[in-house]
């Protein structure tokens, strides 16, 4: 198992609405997303496209959100995590495995912002960063 392509970057924010408005006006980056509320995992989420890549903008949704704990530790944000496509999830899960990583939470894959299965990480395995992997869009 080899990671594929960086799907995109992930930054926490308290301000979804001022993140995006920041990379528009700072950067000139204004095509993003719409906002999307995704209760089940806790997170407010817009994507910011960019010719490579994307941002992906999280703003905590509920007090046991994950990104609230982040948040208290950067109250001004800061980059999340990094996430990388692979071919076959499930087969990137037991890679992770083998190779002694500790996948987060039930360690089965699970639908993400983008609508494809995803798994994450622990930054411990990581040299502190937080990984998520993401099925291949269209595979
Ligand atoms: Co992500």
């Amino acid at each position: 198992m080899k990671i594929g392509r960086l799907n995109h970057v992930g930054v926490a924010v308290p301000d979804i609405e001022a993140a995006k408005a920041t990379y528009a006006d700072l950067y000139g980056a204004s095509d993003a997303t719409d906002t999307r509320a995704f209760p089940h995992l806790g997170v407010k989420v817009a994507f910011v496209h960019l010719d490579n890549s994307e941002i992906e903008l999280l703003e905590p949704l509920g007090d046991d959100s994950p990104v609230h704990k982040f948040l208290e530790r950067n109250p001004k944000g800061g980059q999340h995590h990094l996430c990388f496509e692979v071919e076959d999830i499930l087969a990137a899960r037991d890679a992770m495995i083998e190779r002694g990583a500790t996948v987060l939470g039930t360690g089965e894959p699970y639908i993400g912002a983008h609508g494809v299965p995803v798994i994450f990480i622990h930054p411990k395995n990581s040299n502190g960063q937080l990984i998520e992997l993401m099925q291949e869009p269209g595979k």
